[in-house]
């Protein structure tokens, strides 16, 4: 729909609950792709699936192949608990066959998650995107103070899309805090990854995720070795050039 006007989009909805926004954007565009992480962001197959017909509502998860082994469990558990077919993407088989007979299978430790990500999630999401409209993300401005403080619940993507195809970013979530998602995940008895009762808060691959003490912040237990500052995946890259 390259009619869309995701700045209008942003001024008629933005003190709207997510589940008014994601009704709203099933109506400007008539389908619902949901990018799912396996993590709480579960919220949004939930709200989904109550403003729009289950036939309208896509979801795709990105396997790495170093996902948790309860995340994967965890993403079959959602297929089964709400009846869906999840597109579940896997990396060129290629493209990690060469990196990591060059540089191992931990080299993000050594130089970067860039390129690892960039394999694994951001080619693979490429493709998944290629020629849609519009896809729903659980991205919320509280995740990460340094990269997501100004997302907006509607924004035009020029990382994944093009002048010849445009692409709109649907963020429900934006103005949630984490205990808002929780208070809903609990209301209504939403399922969630068993990692979230180990300490686990931001939830991505194994070897770059870990659990958080008590008051750092969940982005903290996402590449922790890197700085803090810029942590993005490349997923998300349009939030660095705010
Ligand atoms: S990331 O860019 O740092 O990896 P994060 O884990 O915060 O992203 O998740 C933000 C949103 O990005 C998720 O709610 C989801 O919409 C999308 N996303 C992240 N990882 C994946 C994945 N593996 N598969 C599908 N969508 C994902
Ligand atoms: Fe690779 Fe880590 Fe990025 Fe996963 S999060 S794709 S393992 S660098």
């Amino acid at each position: 729909m390259s009619n869309f006007d995701p700045n209008r989009f942003v001024l008629e909805h933005d003190q709207d609950t997510p589940k008014e926004i994601l009704r709203a954007a099933y109506q400007a565009f008539g389908e619902l792709t949901v990018s799912f992480s396996g993590a709480e962001d579960v919220v949004l197959i939930d709200l989904a699936l109550k403003v729009a017909p289950k036939e309208a509502v896509q979801v795709f998860a990105l396997d790495t192949g170093r996902l948790h082994p309860e995340t994967y469990a965890f993403i079959e558990r959602v297929r089964e608990h709400y009846a869906i077919e999840i597109d579940v993407r896997s990396p060129d088989a290629d493209a990690v066959q060469a990196m990591v007979r060059e540089k191992g299978l931990f080299s993000f430790y050594r130089d970067g998650h860039q390129e690892c990500c960039g394999i694994r999630k951001v080619a693979p999401l490429r493709k998944r995107l290629t020629g849609l409209p519009v896809w729903v993300t659980g991205q919320r401005r509280d995740q990460s103070p340094g990269t997501r403080s100004s997302l907006q619940i509607a924004e035009h993507d020029t990382a994944f899309g093009s002048e010849a195809s445009p692409l709109y970013k649907i963020n429900p979530l934006t103005h949630w805090s984490s205990e808002d998602v929780w208070t809903y995940i609990r209301m209504f008895d939403v399922p969630y990854n068993p990692l979230h009762e180990r300490g686990f808060v931001s939830i991505g691959c194994e070897p770059c995720t870990r659990p958080i003490l008590p008051h750092q912040h969940e982005r903290e237990g996402r590449w922790w070795w890197e700085d803090q500052g810029g942590k993005e995946c490349g997923l998300h890259s349009t939030n660095l050039g705010r």
